[in-house]
């Protein structure tokens, strides 16, 4: 990074902001020091730590961008205020800061540009963790002229885009209203949280304007705002001079919102707030994007539409179950193109667009695509084409011609060119609407439905059904903790557990030594179960595993992690424990979190899983009825409900298996016979599991068993031919 600056001419002003970093690190340091006596206190402190050296960052960029873009004029400070009244800093570090900060852009906007493009300077020099922070990415235009197209009619209207980022979308706009024959005026507003996305943003559109002079009157207003306080249906005030008051009635709001996990939303307040206002969207382990449709469907007037590119994880998701029920009922769906693994965007969740409108309505059919990359041995409908069409502009072609179609096509997405499965068809929504939803065809349906004829879901016939143990800091609790690290630290046994991860669990079986640091090892358990309530083992029982934790090292890496302390847990503790009786049953069935088929294994060992895998404890503890499920589960049939009905894909070919979709694993009720059969193929497979010949006759087994009929496991084998 510094020789780049120093090509800027800049670089004393960057050594100075450097050192002053330095010092709030060192700050940070003293902070953790302070920590043994004042947790809250030093969470917040290293948090200020943390946000001076962002806003240092920040700001670089802006006077860097301007620098790039030849942009002279200085930028005005009232943005680095913002920051200064958003974070309540009252640091003399932090003055020191602004005022080197405001060195920095002068100097910058003294140099020339060096020809980086500003969205990539803003790549370059925002820290990735900031960034994901921010939930930052940008829009490839294919994409944004995508979804323009399906949510905008000729009308040009009153526009929103709540996250505005770097401007794809404004640019977009201005693109579609250059080429428009609309006339009277039409206003572009854009939100954005970041003053350095804004900065950026401005310059794209004053880029514009010089480039392509318009006709038409076209207002871009870009503000500095939360989006999520703006449409807050509260009039609560956080105490910030910004973003409270409302600004509604937009034809349309389309744009990218940022995909933020609950536990990423800082400061912890936030996360309340959100869930007080928007209590539809803000559900169990939310996503700001999800409370994004909310805020977009409150701006929206009635009849208007919106348009945004979401996780495809709504759809299945529990947290998603709040925007789904929004959807069914007072936003339909117009439009839904779930992009699937085309990394179409350098985004770190699967995107999907859904075009909506703002209208009461739950029956209305929609237009759904699904795409995904080809297998490369699946060879493309049409002649391999060099010069492939963009992937969006086929998409929009099919919608076109509103003709229902499965088909391979040849395209690039910019990024990458190849074969993507194409999948499109007039559909309607699954009738319960908080269920997760899974568009299938009409085959599909009715294989899907004899499968749950007579079945019973898995999760109405365990005693558990859950995710592993999550410690959040592997390091510490598991990673080194072999055999002969027990032995050399002379670690308390009993509260030293067999831990298998995802990758010791193959299918049929798993796969564990206790002697591979990383892989096969143990865990570190400082828990015991009183009462049905899972407690921390007091140190002073368990000295030896206390004196590891005591490592200044280790001791840094547990007390660093501020979300134990603020759940009024002890340091040491692992942050999820999961209770310690789930791990004393005979018979239980495992599953790794994801994995490219179903690959389930039975456990008669008591190991406990970690985070990365996922137990089920059958309410019936015998042999023979736990090899019956394992056998079911690791069936080509329900390979295909898992893939087809249960879950959603990833990447790299690769499906979640989830609390979500394994609760619904349709177990037949079995005729006379059936287990024994099912069973005995699965004993065999957990010999052999590699046996072909056996895995055959297990799928005829549990074909029977569903009592499915020929032609409808034909569709089944068809699928698993192109899984
Ligand atoms: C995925 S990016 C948008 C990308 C944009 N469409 C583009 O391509 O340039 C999401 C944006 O949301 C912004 N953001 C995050 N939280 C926000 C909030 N509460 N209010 C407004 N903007 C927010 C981030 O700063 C980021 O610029």
């Amino acid at each position: 990074m510094l020789s780049n600056l120093e090509a800027l001419d800049v670089a004393p002003v960057w050594h100075r902001l450097t050192e002053l970093a330095g010092k709030l690190i060192a700050k940070e340091r003293d902070a953790q020091e302070a920590c043994r006596r004042h947790r809250r206190l030093v969470a917040q402190q290293r948090q200020d730590a943390l946000d001076t050296v962002q806003l240092i960052h920040e700001a670089a960029v802006i006077g860097l961008t301007r620098a790039a873009l030849g942009l002279r004029s200085v930028p005005d400070r009232p943005h680095l205020a913002f920051y200064h009244e958003y974070f309540g800093w009252t640091d003399p570090l932090t003055e020191e800061a602004l005022a080197a900060l405001g060195d920095l852009q002068i100097a910058c906007s003294e140099v020339r540009a060096n020809g980086r493009r500003s969205g990539d300077l803003l790549d370059y020099y925002l820290p990735p963790e900031w960034r994901k922070r921010l939930g930052q990415h940008w829009t490839p235009s294919t994409v944004v002229d995508y979804v323009l197209e399906l949510t905008m009619d000729d009308q040009i209207g009153r526009t929103l885009d709540p996250a505005v980022g770097g401007g794809a979308f404004a640019l977009g706009w201005l693109r579609r209203l250059r080429g428009s024959r609309a006339s009277g005026s039409a206003e572009f507003v854009g939100y954005d949280v970041s003053p350095s996305a804004l900065a950026v943003a401005g310059l794209n559109v004053e880029r514009f304007h010089q480039v392509n002079p318009m006709r038409a009157a076209a207002r871009v207003r870009l503000e500095c705002r939360d989006t999520l306080r703006c449409f807050a249906d509260h009039s609560e005030q956080l105490g910030l001079p910004w973003g409270d008051e409302q600004d509604a009635a937009f034809d349309y709001v389309v744009g990218n919102p940022p995909y933020v996990r609950v536990q990423h939303i800082r400061p912890p307040e936030l996360r309340d707030y959100y869930r007080r206002s928007y209590p539809e969207t803000a559900t169990g382990r939310f996503d700001l994007c999800s409370l994004f449709i909310e805020a977009g469907y409150r701006a929206l007037v009635d009849g208007g539409a919106l348009g945004y590119i979401v996780s495809n994880k709504l759809l299945t998701s529990s947290a998603g179950a709040g925007v789904r029920e929004l959807l069914a009922r007072r936003l339909p769906l117009r439009y839904l193109t779930d992009l699937g693994d085309t990394k179409v965007f350098g985004a770190a969740v699967l995107p999907m667009v859904i075009v909506c409108r703002k209208r009461p309505d739950s029956a209305s059919p929609f237009w759904y695509t699904f795409v995904s990359e080809a297998p490369e041995d699946v060879p493309s409908d049409a002649p391999a084409d060099p010069a492939a069409a963009p992937l969006m502009s086929v998409l929009l072609e099919f919608r076109r011609q509103r003709t229902e179609r499965r088909a391979v096509v040849p395209a690039h997405t910019g990024r990458r060119s190849g074969a993507f499965r194409v999948e499109c068809r007039e559909t309607t929504l699954p009738t319960n609407a908080v269920a997760p939803w899974h568009f299938t065809d009409r085959r599909d349906t009715d294989v899907l439905d004899t499968m749950k004829r007579n079945s019973v879901p898995l999760r109405d016939i365990c005693v558990v059904l859950s995710a592993g143990i999550k410690s959040t800091a592997d390091d510490v609790f598991c990673n080194p903790v072999t055999e002969e690290f027990l032995s050399q630290h002379g670690i308390e046994r009993e509260y030293a557990k067999p831990y298998i991860r995802g990758a010791n669990i193959r299918r049929w079986r798993v796969t564990w030594t206790g002697t591979v640091a990383g892989e096969d090892t143990y865990l570190l358990y400082p828990h015991r179960e009183t009462d049905g309530q899972v407690r921390a083992v007091p140190l002073e029982e368990i000295p030896n595993m206390a004196a590891w934790f005591h490592q200044p090292e280790n001791y840094r890496r547990l007390a660093s992690r501020s979300y134990v302390l603020e759940a009024s847990r002890r340091w040491y503790e692992v942050w999820v424990p999961q209770k310690p009786r789930y791990f004393t049953y005979p018979y239980k069935i495992v599953t790794p979190d994801f994995c490219p088929r179903n690959t389930f294994a039975l456990d008669v060992n008591g190991w406990w899983c970690g985070g990365s895998a996922y137990m089920i404890v059958p309410s019936e503890q015998s042999e023979a009825w736990a090899l019956y499920l394992l056998g079911l589960m690791n069936s080509t049939a329900m390979e295909y409900y898992h893939k087809a009905a249960a879950s959603t894909f990833i990447y790299a070919k690769r499906y979640r298996y989830t609390v979500a979709a394994l609760g619904t694993y349709p177990i037949p009720v079995p005729a006379p016979g059936i287990v024994d059969a099912v069973g005995t193929l699965a004993s065999r497979l957990v010999a052999s599991p590699g046996d072909d010949r056996l895995q055959r006759e297990l799928d005829e087994a549990t074909r029977e068993a569903y009592g499915l009929r020929r032609t409808q496991w034909q569709t089944v084998q068809e699928a698993a031919r192109a899984w």
